[in-house]
C-alpha cells in the first residue's frame, strides 16, 4: 500500500459534495478532490458560475474506460496549473454542477438529498444492493458556502444579522443533519452485513467537513453574525465529533485564516452609509457634503473606526495565501480518516495566534485583536 501522503483520496472516498464550489476555497476543494479521482457534485446559486469545472472535469475521453485509481496522466489535471505537481497523478473525477441556494433551508435539503440519491445512481455498491434514496450517497460532504455581513451591530437592521445566522448556520446544520443521519443508518447496515458474512466490506470511511473560520476563536470586528455563525459551526463540529467517536465517520472542523478569495468582494457592507443612518434609519443613498458636516464628532469617530476596520480586513485577505494552500491541508486531513480541528492559513494566524491565546489573558487577546484590525 502506498505511503499515506502518496495515496489518492479516491482509494478511500468516491463521491463528494461541495457547497459553494464556484469560487475561492470551495473551488479549490473541488479541484483537489477531482484531481484525486473523487467524483464531485459542486453547488452554486447559479450553475453558470460552475461552467469552468463542468467543462474541465466532464466525463470526457481521458476519463472514460479508466479504472478508478489507475495511474494514467491526464490533460485536465495537467492543465490545472496551480495544482500541478501537488497531487498524485491519475484519473480525474467527474464534476456535476448543482444549483443550490442556502437561503431556503427546506429547498436546499431537498436538492441535497435528491443529488445524493442520484450521485450513486439510486443504488449504492456498498449498501449491499439496498436502494439509496437519501443523503448517504456521498462519502464526503463539505459545507463550505458562505458570505459575510459587515456593519455596526446596533446601527444595522437586525434582520440582516438574523438572516445570515439562518442562511449560514441553521441551513448549513440542516445539510449536516441530513448527511449524518443517513450515514449512521448506512453504517449500521454495513456492520450488520459483516456480522453475518465475514467477507462483507468493512464500513466505508465518510467525512463531514464544516468550513468554520479562525473567526470562531478571534472574532472579526463589525462582522457580528459571521462570528456567531462560525462559532456555531465549530460547536456543531465539536458536538458531532463526540457523537461519531468510534465509528467510520469523521468530522473536520476546518478553521481557515485569511485566504485570497472573492470573499471580501461578496461581503454585504452595511457600514458605508452610517452617516446617512445617523439621520434616517432606512437610508441607502449618500449624504450631501453639507449634511455630512453635521454628523457629531462622536459619531464621526465611530464611522472612521468602521472604515479603518474594513480596510484592514480587505488588506489582510488580499495578503493571504491562495486557496490551494487550504485544499492541500484538507487533503492531508481526509487521508487520515480521523475527526479533527484543522487550522490553516498564515503561520502567524493559524499557529502562533492560537498558541499565544492559550497562554494569555482574554483581555490581552481582545486588545491584540483590536490592534490587528487598526481599531
Ligand atoms: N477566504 C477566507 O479568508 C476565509 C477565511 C475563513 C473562512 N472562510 C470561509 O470559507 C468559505 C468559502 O469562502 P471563500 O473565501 O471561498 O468565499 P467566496 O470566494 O466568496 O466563495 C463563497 C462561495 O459560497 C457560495 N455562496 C454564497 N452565498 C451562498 C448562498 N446563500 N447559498 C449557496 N451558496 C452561497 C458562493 O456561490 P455563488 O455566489 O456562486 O452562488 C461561492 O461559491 C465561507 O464559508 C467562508 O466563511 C473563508
Amino acid at each position: 500500500m502506498p505511503a499515506a501522503a502518496h495515496r489518492r483520496l479516491s482509494s478511500l472516498y468516491r463521491r463528494a459534495f461541495v457547497s459553494g464550489a464556484s469560487t475561492g476555497l470551495g473551488q479549490a476543494f473541488a479541484q483537489m478532490l477531482l484531481a484525486e479521482g473523487v467524483d464531485v457534485w459542486g453547488s452554486a446559486r447559479d450553475v453558470a458560475r460552475l461552467a469552468h469545472l463542468s467543462t474541465e472535469f466532464s466525463g470526457n475521453a481521458t476519463n472514460a474506460g479508466v479504472a478508478p485509481g489507475a495511474d494514467t496522466a491526464n490533460t485536465a489535471v495537467a492543465n490545472l496549473g496551480a495544482l500541478e505537481g501537488d497531487y498524485p497523478r491519475g484519473r480525474h473525477g467527474r464534476f456535476t454542477p448543482v444549483a443550490l441556494d442556502l437561503a431556503d433551508g427546506a429547498e436546499a435539503e431537498r436538492i441535497f438529498r435528491e443529488t445524493a440519491a442520484q450521485a450513486c445512481g439510486g443504488q449504492c455498491e456498498n449498501a449491499g444492493g439496498d436502494q439509496c434514496e437519501n443523503a448517504g450517497g456521498f462519502d464526503i460532504v463539505i459545507n463550505n458556502a458562505g458570505y459575510s455581513v459587515f456593519g455596526d451591530f446596533a446601527a444595522t437592521d437586525f434582520a440582516h444579522w438574523q438572516r445570515q445566522i439562518e442562511v449560514m448556520l441553521v441551513n448549513t446544520a440542516r445539510l449536516a443533519h441530513a448527511a449524518l443521519g443517513d450515514w449512521r443508518a448506512r453504517e449500521a447496515a454495513e456492520q450488520g452485513r459483516r456480522e453475518v458474512a465475514s467477507d462483507a466490506l468493512p464500513p466505508r470511511p465518510r467525512a463531514l467537513v464544516n468550513v468554520s473560520s479562525l473567526a470562531a476563536e478571534f472574532p472579526l470586528p463589525y462582522q457580528t453574525s459571521y462570528n456567531i455563525v462560525k462559532a456555531g459551526l465549530t460547536a456543531l463540529s465539536e458536538s458531532l465529533m463526540i457523537e461519531t467517536a468510534g465509528t467510520s465517520l469523521s468530522v473536520i472542523d476546518l478553521r481557515p485564516g485569511d485566504y485570497r478569495t472573492d470573499f471580501a468582494r461578496s461581503v454585504l457592507y452595511l457600514g458605508e452609509h452610517l452617516e446617512e443612518l445617523h439621520f434616517d434609519a432606512g437610508a441607502t443613498t449618500p449624504l450631501s457634503k453639507e449634511r455630512k458636516a453635521d454628523v457629531p464628532p462622536s459619531e464621526a469617530r465611530k464611522i472612521e473606526r468602521l472604515k479603518t476596520a474594513k480596510a484592514a480586513f480587505e488588506r489582510l485577505m488580499q495578503g493571504g495565501p491562495p486557496p490551494e494552500h487550504a485544499a492541500r491541508a484538507l487533503r492531508r486531513a481526509l487521508l487520515r480518516c480521523r475527526s479533527t480541528t484543522l487550522r490553516c492559513g498564515r503561520f502567524s494566524q493559524a499557529v502562533l495566534a492560537p498558541l499565544l491565546a492559550r497562554f494569555g489573558s482574554l483581555a490581552l487577546k481582545r486588545r491584540v485583536q483590536a490592534r490587528y484590525f487598526d481599531v
